[in-house]
Protein backbone atom coordinates (compact mmCIF):
# COMPACT_ATOMS: atom_id res chain seq x y z
CA UNK A 1 0.00 0.00 0.00
CA UNK A 2 1.37 3.27 -0.87
CA UNK A 3 1.42 6.22 1.97
CA UNK A 4 -1.47 8.58 1.61
CA UNK A 5 -0.17 11.98 -0.40
CA UNK A 6 -1.34 15.47 0.53
CA UNK A 7 -0.82 18.37 -2.06
CA UNK A 8 -1.08 21.66 -2.01
CA UNK A 9 -1.87 23.73 -5.34
CA UNK A 10 -1.02 27.25 -5.08
CA UNK A 11 -2.74 28.17 -8.37
CA UNK A 12 -1.97 31.82 -9.31
CA UNK A 13 -1.32 33.08 -6.09
CA UNK A 14 1.53 34.11 -4.02
CA UNK A 15 5.07 35.86 -4.55
CA UNK A 16 9.24 34.64 -4.18
CA UNK A 17 8.89 35.46 -0.67
CA UNK A 18 5.46 33.72 -0.04
CA UNK A 19 7.32 30.69 -1.57
CA UNK A 20 10.00 30.90 0.95
CA UNK A 21 8.05 30.94 3.83
CA UNK A 22 5.53 28.60 3.26
CA UNK A 23 8.54 25.89 2.52
CA UNK A 24 10.13 26.80 4.87
CA UNK A 25 6.97 26.31 7.60
CA UNK A 26 6.61 23.53 6.05
CA UNK A 27 9.77 21.72 6.12
CA UNK A 28 10.11 22.65 9.68
CA UNK A 29 6.84 21.70 10.93
CA UNK A 30 7.54 17.82 8.51
CA UNK A 31 11.27 17.64 10.36
CA UNK A 32 9.78 17.69 13.55
CA UNK A 33 8.44 14.34 13.01
CA UNK A 34 7.94 11.64 10.31
CA UNK A 35 4.74 12.14 9.11
CA UNK A 36 2.96 8.74 7.66
CA UNK A 37 2.48 10.86 4.59
CA UNK A 38 3.92 11.98 1.68
CA UNK A 39 3.49 15.81 0.90
CA UNK A 40 4.25 17.88 -2.28
CA UNK A 41 3.68 21.87 -2.70
CA UNK A 42 2.95 22.84 -6.47
CA UNK A 43 3.93 26.57 -7.00
CA UNK A 44 3.03 28.52 -10.00
CA UNK A 45 6.22 27.91 -12.75
CA UNK A 46 8.35 30.64 -12.22
CA UNK A 47 9.13 29.48 -8.21
CA UNK A 48 9.34 25.79 -9.26
CA UNK A 49 12.88 25.45 -9.31
CA UNK A 50 13.84 28.28 -6.48
CA UNK A 51 11.35 25.79 -4.17
CA UNK A 52 12.62 22.31 -4.96
CA UNK A 53 16.23 24.03 -4.59
CA UNK A 54 14.79 25.41 -0.82
CA UNK A 55 13.44 21.46 -0.27
CA UNK A 56 16.20 19.28 -1.92
CA UNK A 57 18.05 19.33 1.31
CA UNK A 58 14.65 17.55 2.50
CA UNK A 59 13.86 16.00 -0.55
CA UNK A 60 12.64 13.02 1.26
CA UNK A 61 9.86 14.97 3.28
CA UNK A 62 8.36 17.98 0.47
CA UNK A 63 8.12 17.11 -3.04
CA UNK A 64 7.44 19.51 -5.50
CA UNK A 65 5.27 19.48 -8.47
CA UNK A 66 3.91 21.97 -11.34
CA UNK A 67 0.13 22.61 -12.17
CA UNK A 68 0.17 22.06 -15.68
CA UNK A 69 2.17 20.73 -19.03
CA UNK A 70 2.28 20.88 -22.40
CA UNK A 71 2.41 17.55 -24.35
CA UNK A 72 4.79 17.92 -26.51
CA UNK A 73 8.60 18.11 -25.98
CA UNK A 74 9.55 21.13 -27.25
CA UNK A 75 8.29 23.65 -29.55
CA UNK A 76 6.30 26.97 -30.88
CA UNK A 77 4.01 26.98 -28.00
CA UNK A 78 4.43 30.65 -26.21
CA UNK A 79 3.82 30.45 -22.61
CA UNK A 80 4.34 26.80 -22.37
CA UNK A 81 6.43 24.34 -20.53
CA UNK A 82 7.41 20.27 -21.07
CA UNK A 83 7.62 17.84 -19.02
CA UNK A 84 11.10 17.94 -19.70
CA UNK A 85 11.84 21.32 -18.58
CA UNK A 86 9.82 20.25 -15.41
CA UNK A 87 12.17 17.22 -15.02
CA UNK A 88 14.98 19.61 -15.72
CA UNK A 89 14.36 21.55 -12.57
CA UNK A 90 13.63 18.50 -10.61
CA UNK A 91 10.10 18.48 -10.38
CA UNK A 92 8.24 15.03 -9.22
CA UNK A 93 4.40 15.46 -9.75
CA UNK A 94 2.05 17.42 -12.54
CA UNK A 95 -1.10 18.26 -11.43
CA UNK A 96 -3.25 17.72 -15.13
CA UNK A 97 -6.94 18.29 -16.12
CA UNK A 98 -7.92 20.18 -12.94
CA UNK A 99 -11.05 21.81 -13.69
CA UNK A 100 -9.76 25.44 -13.76
CA UNK A 101 -7.32 24.00 -17.22
CA UNK A 102 -10.45 22.31 -18.33
CA UNK A 103 -13.07 25.80 -17.59
CA UNK A 104 -10.32 28.37 -18.74
CA UNK A 105 -7.99 26.96 -21.51
CA UNK A 106 -10.96 24.34 -22.71
CA UNK A 107 -8.64 21.18 -21.64
CA UNK A 108 -10.66 18.21 -23.10
CA UNK A 109 -10.06 14.51 -21.82
CA UNK A 110 -7.98 14.14 -24.83
CA UNK A 111 -6.07 16.97 -24.00
CA UNK A 112 -5.71 15.79 -20.64
CA UNK A 113 -4.65 11.71 -21.63
CA UNK A 114 -1.40 13.43 -23.65
CA UNK A 115 -0.40 15.20 -21.07
CA UNK A 116 -0.75 12.08 -18.37
CA UNK A 117 1.19 10.28 -20.92
CA UNK A 118 4.01 12.98 -21.33
CA UNK A 119 4.64 12.85 -18.15
CA UNK A 120 4.44 9.03 -16.89
CA UNK A 121 6.89 8.53 -19.68
CA UNK A 122 8.90 11.64 -18.45
CA UNK A 123 8.86 9.76 -15.09
CA UNK A 124 7.14 12.50 -13.39
CA UNK A 125 3.87 11.33 -11.67
CA UNK A 126 0.45 12.80 -13.03
CA UNK A 127 -2.03 13.92 -10.63
CA UNK A 128 -4.83 13.40 -12.86
CA UNK A 129 -8.22 15.62 -11.68
CA UNK A 130 -11.62 14.56 -12.50
CA UNK A 131 -14.58 15.91 -10.77
CA UNK A 132 -18.32 17.03 -11.97
CA UNK A 133 -19.86 20.57 -12.64
CA UNK A 134 -22.90 21.57 -10.34
CA UNK A 135 -25.43 20.74 -13.84
CA UNK A 136 -23.85 17.20 -13.69
CA UNK A 137 -24.42 16.36 -10.04
CA UNK A 138 -27.66 17.74 -10.26
CA UNK A 139 -28.54 15.83 -13.00
CA UNK A 140 -27.40 12.18 -11.57
CA UNK A 141 -24.17 12.02 -13.40
CA UNK A 142 -22.03 12.25 -11.43
CA UNK A 143 -20.23 8.93 -11.54
CA UNK A 144 -20.40 8.79 -15.19
CA UNK A 145 -18.71 12.13 -15.84
CA UNK A 146 -15.85 11.16 -13.00
CA UNK A 147 -15.17 7.08 -14.53
CA UNK A 148 -15.33 8.89 -18.33
CA UNK A 149 -12.76 11.25 -17.12
CA UNK A 150 -10.50 9.13 -15.44
CA UNK A 151 -10.53 5.93 -18.37
CA UNK A 152 -10.06 9.03 -20.76
CA UNK A 153 -6.86 9.71 -19.02
CA UNK A 154 -5.48 6.36 -17.76
CA UNK A 155 -4.32 3.93 -20.59
CA UNK A 156 -4.28 -0.02 -20.56
CA UNK A 157 -1.19 -1.57 -19.23
CA UNK A 158 -0.05 1.76 -17.26
CA UNK A 159 2.52 0.38 -14.78
CA UNK A 160 3.49 1.59 -11.37
CA UNK A 161 1.11 4.18 -9.15
CA UNK A 162 -1.73 5.92 -10.69
CA UNK A 163 -2.74 8.61 -8.83
CA UNK A 164 -6.12 10.74 -9.35
CA UNK A 165 -7.76 13.67 -7.74
CA UNK A 166 -11.74 13.74 -7.32
CA UNK A 167 -12.85 17.48 -7.57
CA UNK A 168 -16.04 18.66 -7.82
CA UNK A 169 -16.29 21.66 -9.63
CA UNK A 170 -19.18 22.84 -7.05
CA UNK A 171 -16.98 22.39 -4.16
CA UNK A 172 -13.47 24.37 -5.12
CA UNK A 173 -13.43 27.24 -3.34
CA UNK A 174 -16.69 27.57 -2.29
CA UNK A 175 -16.76 26.20 0.76
CA UNK A 176 -18.95 23.06 0.12
CA UNK A 177 -18.03 19.58 0.61
CA UNK A 178 -20.06 16.36 -0.91
CA UNK A 179 -20.65 13.89 2.17
CA UNK A 180 -18.95 11.52 3.07
CA UNK A 181 -20.93 8.95 1.94
CA UNK A 182 -20.50 10.89 -1.53
CA UNK A 183 -16.97 11.17 -1.43
CA UNK A 184 -16.93 7.13 -0.04
CA UNK A 185 -19.46 6.10 -2.81
CA UNK A 186 -17.50 8.30 -5.78
CA UNK A 187 -13.64 7.64 -4.86
CA UNK A 188 -14.92 4.09 -4.54
CA UNK A 189 -16.18 4.02 -8.46
CA UNK A 190 -13.01 5.23 -9.02
CA UNK A 191 -11.08 2.39 -7.72
CA UNK A 192 -13.51 -0.15 -9.08
CA UNK A 193 -13.32 1.36 -12.80
CA UNK A 194 -9.29 0.83 -12.83
CA UNK A 195 -9.53 -2.40 -11.33
CA UNK A 196 -12.62 -3.70 -13.71
CA UNK A 197 -11.69 -1.24 -17.24
CA UNK A 198 -8.10 -1.33 -16.67
CA UNK A 199 -6.77 -4.33 -13.94
CA UNK A 200 -5.07 -1.81 -11.90
CA UNK A 201 -5.00 -3.51 -8.36
CA UNK A 202 -6.91 -0.95 -5.59
CA UNK A 203 -3.29 -0.84 -4.05
CA UNK A 204 -1.78 0.65 -6.83
CA UNK A 205 -4.05 3.53 -7.15
CA UNK A 206 -4.10 6.79 -4.73
CA UNK A 207 -7.74 8.82 -4.48
CA UNK A 208 -6.53 12.18 -3.56
CA UNK A 209 -10.12 14.23 -2.22
CA UNK A 210 -9.88 17.90 -3.06
CA UNK A 211 -12.36 20.81 -2.71
CA UNK A 212 -12.35 23.03 -0.02
CA UNK A 213 -10.48 20.77 1.99
CA UNK A 214 -9.02 22.86 5.61
CA UNK A 215 -7.67 21.68 8.71
CA UNK A 216 -11.39 21.66 10.45
CA UNK A 217 -12.96 18.95 8.14
CA UNK A 218 -9.63 17.07 6.64
CA UNK A 219 -9.60 14.70 9.50
CA UNK A 220 -13.10 13.37 8.57
CA UNK A 221 -12.86 13.35 4.95
CA UNK A 222 -9.06 11.11 5.18
CA UNK A 223 -11.13 8.49 7.70
CA UNK A 224 -13.34 7.69 4.55
CA UNK A 225 -12.40 4.31 2.51
CA UNK A 226 -10.88 4.82 -0.42
CA UNK A 227 -9.43 8.71 0.56
CA UNK A 228 -5.67 8.38 -0.26
CA UNK A 229 -4.70 12.23 0.79
CA UNK A 230 -6.24 15.54 0.15
CA UNK A 231 -5.70 17.88 -3.03
CA UNK A 232 -5.67 21.24 -0.83
CA UNK A 233 -6.26 24.72 -2.99
CA UNK A 234 -6.57 28.00 -0.78
CA UNK A 235 -5.62 26.54 2.52
CA UNK A 236 -2.74 25.47 1.38
CA UNK A 237 -1.43 29.33 1.15
CA UNK A 238 -1.72 29.57 4.88
CA UNK A 239 0.87 27.52 6.12
CA UNK A 240 -0.40 26.43 9.37
CA UNK A 241 -3.60 25.19 7.94
CA UNK A 242 -1.49 22.83 5.16
CA UNK A 243 0.47 21.60 8.11
CA UNK A 244 -2.42 20.59 10.53
CA UNK A 245 -4.25 18.96 7.14
CA UNK A 246 -1.15 16.99 6.50
CA UNK A 247 -1.29 16.09 10.69
CA UNK A 248 -4.79 15.08 9.92
CA UNK A 249 -4.26 13.21 7.26
CA UNK A 250 -1.37 11.24 9.19
CA UNK A 251 -3.44 10.64 12.19
CA UNK A 252 -6.21 9.26 10.12
CA UNK A 253 -3.92 6.53 8.63
CA UNK A 254 -3.11 5.62 12.13
P1 LIG B 1 -9.74 24.69 -2.84
O1 LIG B 1 -9.13 24.24 -4.27
O2 LIG B 1 -9.07 23.84 -1.80
O3 LIG B 1 -9.38 26.14 -2.72
O4 LIG B 1 -11.21 24.44 -2.91
C1 LIG B 1 -8.80 22.91 -4.54
C2 LIG B 1 -8.22 22.78 -5.92
O5 LIG B 1 -8.69 23.48 -6.83
O6 LIG B 1 -7.30 21.98 -6.15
Amino acid sequence: MVQPLVVGNWKMNGSAELAQSLVSATLAHLKEYTPSVRVAVCPPNVYLASVVAQAKPQAALLGVGAQDCHAKASGAFTGDVSVGMLLDVGVQYVIVGHCERRQYHHETDADVAEKAAAARAAGIMPIICVGETLDEQERSRTIEVVERQVLAAVPQGVQGEVVIAYEPVWAIGTGKVPTLQDIEMVHGAIIGCLKQERAIDADRVTVLYGGSVKAANAFEIAQVAGVGGMLVGGASLVAREFCDIVDAVSKAQA
